[in-house]
């Protein structure tokens, strides 16, 4: 169904080789997201002069925000290493304990999509947060004992899309939680220049304007807007990416001026012609137009409810004046 598979805002996988080059090293380096960033580096100042790990840390925001970057920076600002896992790739208690116990002192755990853990994966990790211990059972049946082991002093740092889908004794034991803003567009305009710096393309403040408008506030879908649009700005022989050639290729890209590309309008398209405006159901409107209701949920629906196309109400998802607009649909008689 999809018909421009490198645009949409999920397909992650593709991005990484390119993702890994434009990620900023360190906190200075990180463009935005002041309030995380201020915070943020109190508490490290403060950590590395107690020569102690920094206290446990969870990200939590939209897809593409920053959050698996911001974890690489604090390991490369407290100068420690680096271990990379995720909720769902933790598959039994064994395999926590085992990571647990070989980090080495002062190590950052990174814990991607840590809503997915799994109970049982959980029970390890709070007492590993907490005191510095884990238990494990040798044996079985009546011989069974268990022993606890130490934990080296670390951090973890915890990454999700949705903080509600936290349980709420993991939640309480972060000492630090930061969530992610959309970015404005000074702050994208930044991330591109840089980029296109990094990727040695020249873009002019124009060409950088036109792309951060059309990021859904996303530095992701910044990037990637950047690469595709330099293809288009090399094919027709421009040495620069200006406004003009940027709005160009954009229009050949079918991202439209508020960035909405095809999905999100599907998303408005059916609430408001197939329902009426709505309030329509998460379940029903993913069925309609064919996508998972999670990924709706996380990726599309934030961005939505943002610009302010749709509202959230307790009886589902209903579509704001500016989505009739943007969509050239008649406003309704409410
Ligand atoms: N503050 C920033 N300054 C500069 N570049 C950034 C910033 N935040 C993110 N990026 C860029 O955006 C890309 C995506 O960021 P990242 O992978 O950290 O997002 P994420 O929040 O972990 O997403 P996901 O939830 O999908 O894992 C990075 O490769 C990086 O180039
Ligand atoms: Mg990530």
């Amino acid at each position: 169904m999809r018909q421009e598979p490198d645009l949409e805002p999920t397909n992650v996988e593709m991005d990484e080789p390119f993702e890994n080059s434009l990620r900023p090293s360190k906190l200075s380096d990180f463009i935005g997201q002041h309030a995380i960033k201020e915070s943020l580096s109190i508490f490290l100042k403060a950590a590395i002069q107690r020569e102690e790990p920094l206290d446990h840390l969870l990200l939590y925001g939209p897809p593409g925000l920053g959050k698996t970057t911001l974890a690489q920076i604090v390991a490369y600002e407290m100068a420690s290493q680096i271990h990379v896992t995720s909720g769902p790739a933790i598959a039994r208690p064994g395999d926590l304990v085992g990571i647990l116990t070989n980090l080495e002192s002062n190590a950052v755990l990174f814990i991607d999509e840590i809503h997915r853990l799994s109970r049982q994966v959980e029970e390890i990790l709070y007492p590993a947060m907490e005191d510095r211990k884990v238990d494990i059972m040798i044996g079985q049946g009546p011989a069974a004992r268990s022993i606890r082991l130490d934990v080296p002093p670390i951090t973890v740092v915890g990454a999700t899309t949705r903080q509600g889908l936290l349980t709420g004794p993991l939640r309480d034991r972060f000492g630090i939680v930061s969530s992610f803003e959309y970015y404005d567009e000074e702050a994208l305009c930044q991330i591109i220049q840089r980029s296109s710096e990094i990727l040695g393309y020249k873009i002019d403040p124009g060409g950088a304007e036109e792309l951060a408008k059309r990021s859904r506030g996303t530095p992701r879908i910044a990037n990637r807007l950047l690469r595709r649009v330099r293809d288009y700005a090399q094919v027709w022989g421009e040495e620069m990416i200006t406004s003009a050639a940027a709005a160009k290729a954009l229009e050949a890209l079918k991202v439209d001026h508020l960035g909405l590309d095809r999905l999100d309008r599907a998303i408005l398209d059916a609430i408001i012609t197939k329902y009426r405006g709505g309030p329509v159901g998460l379940e029903t409107l993913a069925a309609t137009v064919g996508e998972d209701a999670g990924t709706i949920e996380d990726v599309y629906e934030p961005f939505l409810i943002q610009r302010g196309l749709i509202a959230r109400t307790p009886r589902g998802r209903e579509a704001a004046p500016l989505a009739y607009e943007h969509l050239g649909h008649p406003q309704p008689n409410r």
